[in-house]
């Protein structure tokens, strides 16, 4: 092993992304860690790695022995120092793809600032790394130049955000970590309080309430770049901690929280992608959205439009889709487009994945030049053929898939089918960006297992105007004042107008069974501020991480944040979340019911 050095009086003189042609003859002082090495005959060649790129750094016996017999030691991600004259590379040495292959620095002085065991994975191999490997050493994986890339991109996002909102006016105010709950559907973190024994904190779901009353104060324009933290169950685009880009405005309307984040999402893509999103966004209601794609962050990237067959099914003679029109059900379809030569295996695996999904069977037809073919089309009298084919729009060499069940399952079912045949028939134009707006969420949804409501989005979301008087007669039909912001199927933004009345507020909160000791115990600050000259006021808040992966081109939010959690919520190069010394326990007044296993 190599003998390490101190760096004494060296500095750099350039990163290792610089030099050009331009530099030939320079003597110049490169530091960074070695990429690869490699011994060509006698003639040893460096890959000198820095934050900003590739210098090929040459060890040659006959230029400078003593450099050349220490670079015999270098091994990957050693940290060097290395002087010499920058050179032109020889014919046909030349690498186009690197901003420094024409030259390279002939080294007349090395030092060794550090050594490094063999890393446990070669950080050049990419995506082929298992990724627990790569979160338990995420220091060497954050050195790969994609990830380094994808901090870069997200710091740029920081940069356009923060000015973007400070030209419009917006303050940024840092609201508590240590708090009572926010409730925003998820399992709370809770934080023991060793002061108060027995009493707990909350870390935020949200800063909701605070930025509440930041409007409640009169700041008017508030935002926040911020952590949040939802102990709930993880998926590719969710963290237990994540960020969000929080907005709050006062005396606005739907409009114009919209339009801001319109504007703001318009401005990360310009920036960072030089990319322009239609304008305005599209908008579709969340029972438009249902309706048509069978979810409520519908893919605009590629058609696979449910259509409703309720006609034609009445029409047939089809018992299945009698029974189920007549138990309130719904019968719906898609229309694969040329889909009619797709093998029967491939259709019985379409069929397996509806069932998995809950759908007691799928039915199909293929529509082809000599009419419609399937098992069940012996059932369809013409008139019913007819409508069939008007309904889903179907030409010879179509494929017609159906799901007969309750709209909700229905919703589901199709809502899923639709990805799945998108990604399997490769539908989707990856490099589209489709934003849509989605409004008029339902206020309430019902909880079977609790066996009463939950807000759909949270409780201080203000009900349509137009749809109070239905809050005593028909809850589950009020619309809320909320909004979703979906980009290529993600939502990536959600907010609401809120209750800006005491009354309604109480009102609510009585929806959802939330007693007025409970409210009071909760949220009396809320309702106590509530009193004092509340304006209107409403917000929105973006999935940052979401957002950046997006802008990104990465599937998972854990390649835009800098030290994740896996999917089980651990972190595992810090062996997070760790058992308590039995002394913090002791102060904090705690004792564990169950050892730990
Ligand atoms: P909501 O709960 O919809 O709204 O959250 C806003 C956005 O945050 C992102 N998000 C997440 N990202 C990563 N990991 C998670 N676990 C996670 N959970 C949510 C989503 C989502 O659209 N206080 C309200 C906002 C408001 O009403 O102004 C709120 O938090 O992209």
């Amino acid at each position: 092993m190599a003998a390490v050095e101190q760096l004494g009086t060296w500095q750099r003189t350039h990163d290792c992304c610089t030099l050009t042609r331009e530099h030939i003859d320079q003597r110049v002082t490169l530091m960074g860690w070695v990429s690869r090495r490699r011994d060509h005959g006698g003639v040893i060649f460096i890959d000198l790695r820095d934050r900003q790129g590739i210098t090929q750094v040459v060890f040659n016996p006959q230029h400078d022995p003593a450099s050349h017999a220490k670079a015999e030691d270098l091994r990957p991600e050693y940290v060097i120092a290395v002087q010499g004259r920058v050179e032109s590379r020889p014919e046909g040495m030349v690498n186009p793809r690197l901003p420094t292959g024409e030259i390279e620095v002939n080294c007349d002085a090395l030092r060794v600032l550090n050594t490094s065991v063999p890393p446990p994975f070669h950080l050049e191999d990419g995506l082929t790394i298992n990724e627990e490997v790569r979160l338990r050493y995420r220091y060497l994986d954050l050195r790969r130049p994609v990830m380094l890339g994808n901090m870069r991109r997200r710091h740029h996002a920081y940069r356009t955000t923060r000015s973007f909102l400070d030209a419009e006016g917006f303050i940024e105010v840092e609201t508590p970590f240590l708090i009572r709950s926010t409730p925003e559907g998820a399992r709370d973190y809770l934080v023991p309080s060793r002061v108060h024994p027995g009493s707990f904190f909350a870390l935020p779901q949200s800063p909701q309430t605070y930025k509440q009353l930041l409007m409640v104060a009169g700041f008017e324009r508030y935002y926040q770049i911020v952590k949040c933290f939802r102990d709930e169950d993880l998926r590719a685009d969710r963290q237990p901690e994540f960020t969000q880009i929080d907005i709050e405005m006062s005396f606005v309307r739907e409009d114009d929280v919209m339009a801001t984040a319109e504007a703001l999402t318009r401005r990360l893509f310009q920036d960072i992608l030089e990319t322009r999103l239609e304008d305005p966004f599209p908008r579709l209601t969340y029972a438009e959205a249902m309706d048509r794609y069978g979810s409520d962050k519908p893919d605009l990237r590629f058609a696979l439009e449910l259509r409703d067959i309720g006609a034609a099914a009445s029409a047939s003679e089809f018992k299945v889709f009698h029974g189920v029109l007549a138990s309130g059900g719904q019968v719906k379809g898609i229309n694969v487009k040329q889909g009619s030569q797709m093998p029967r295996s491939q259709l019985d695996d379409l069929i397996g994945f509806a069932q998995r999904l809950g759908a007691r069977g799928m039915a199909w037809i293929k529509h082809t030049e000599t009419g419609l073919e399937s098992s069940i089309a012996k059932f369809f009298p013409e008139q019913a053929r007819q409508l069939l084919i008007q309904a889903m729009d179907s030409r010879p060499g179509d494929l017609l898939l159906f799901i007969a069940d309750q709209p909700a399952a229905v919703a589901r079912i199709l809502g899923a089918l639709r990805l799945e045949l998108a990604s399997r028939l490769q539908l989707i134009d990856q490099k589209t960006w489709r934003p849509v707006w989605i409004t008029h969420f339902p206020l309430l949804e019902f909880d079977a297992d609790a066996g009463r409501y939950a807000a759909m989005h949270h409780p201080f979301t203000s009900p349509m105007e137009d749809d109070m008087a239905l809050l005593d007669s028909a809850p589950e039909r009020v619309r809320a004042r909320a909004y979703d912001l979906v980009l290529n199927g993600n939502e990536v933004a959600g907010g609401s107008i809120r209750i800006f009345r005491k009354d309604v507020q109480s009102r609510v909160f009585s929806l959802l069974d939330i007693t007025p000791e409970e409210a009071a115990g909760k949220f009396g600050f809320l309702l106590d501020a509530l009193e004092y000259g509340a304006p209107p006021h409403g917000g929105i808040a973006f999935g940052f991480d979401r957002l950046v992966a997006m802008l990104c081109g990465e599937t998972s939010i854990r390649d835009v944040i800098a030290f994740p959690k896996t999917n089980k919520a651990v972190g595992l190069m810090e062996s997070a979340p760790g058992p308590a010394d039995p002394n913090q326990l002791r102060e904090l007044g705690l004792r564990m019911a169950t050892p730990p296993s």
